[in-house]
């Protein structure tokens, strides 16, 4: 198994008002967190985020991506334009894209595809549903997201970046995979990856998102398949944002 440093990153969703987002920004410039870490806010708020990291040496990502080149797409934002707005990194196939915006495997594999010319770094978010976890597809579903992207970027492309395993039951319910439920996923996932390459396997770094808090994050964060973390609802607080980042550095 290969040394993987700890990633923990914020995804702010649809949240966050430029007076928040600067008193955010000061509390984490105050207390730069020891572990690597990478903030997402909405696509408008992106510059402000950049500009307030500076200096630092978090990462600023982006929530989504366009499938598509430059043009004609109304409402689009490109690969492109987020690398020229201080962007390195996107968040890709999130559980509230695929279940509401219909961002099918296929949507997000094409992504994937302008994530990767435009060298930004993909943090690809997959999961199941309750009912997927209750009738024994976990797995298989999984393995369908994965796959879905795998045939079209190589996985050796994809380990400048990482992939979240979010169970959609645990996401902002408050109920978090216990460590060993995550674990078994995180080395599924990983065993998965490395029947296409062991060494990106093995260098992949492997998130568990979904209701991470202070209180929990050291335990989920301990498992040997726990690279760090995506975290919600908890990184809105920079407070409880740096507390998770503290339980990845040690
Ligand atoms: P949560 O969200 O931490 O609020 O559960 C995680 C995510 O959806 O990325």
């Amino acid at each position: 198994m290969g040394q993987r440093a700890k990633l923990v990153a914020a995804n702010w969703k649809m949240n966050g008002n430029t007076p928040d987002n600067d008193r955010w920004l000061r509390a984490f410039r105050d207390a730069p967190p020891k572990c690597e870490t990478v903030v997402c806010p909405p696509f408008v708020y992106l510059q402000q985020v950049a500009a307030g990291l500076a200096g630092t040496a978090a990462g600023v990502g982006a929530q989504d991506v366009s499938d598509r080149a430059l043009g004609a797409w109304t409402g689009e934002v490109a690969a492109e334009m987020l690398l020229d707005s201080g962007v390195t990194w996107v968040i890709l196939g999130h559980s509230e894209r695929r279940a509401s915006f219909g961002h099918s495997d296929a949507i997000v594999a094409a992504k994937m595809e302008r994530v990767v010319a435009a060298g930004l770094r993909p943090i690809l978010c997959v999961g199941e549903t309750l009912h997927q976890r209750e009738q024994g597809l976990t797995m298989a579903v999984i393995a369908a997201q994965l796959e879905a992207v795998l045939q079209r970027c190589p996985a050796a492309q994809l380990v400048v970046g990482a992939i979240a395993y979010e169970p959609v039951w645990a996401i902002g319910t408050g109920r978090t995979a216990t460590p060993a439920q995550a674990q078994e996923v995180h080395a599924a996932i990983r065993a998965r990856i490395a029947a296409h390459d062991p060494h990106a396997a093995a260098g992949m770094r492997l998130l568990y998102g979904g209701s991470v808090k202070p209180a929990n994050a050291a335990e989920l964060f301990s498992q040997p398949d726990i690279d760090g973390g995506l975290i919600g609802g908890a990184s809105l607080v920079a407070a409880d944002f740096l507390a998770i980042c503290a339980a990845a550095a040690h």
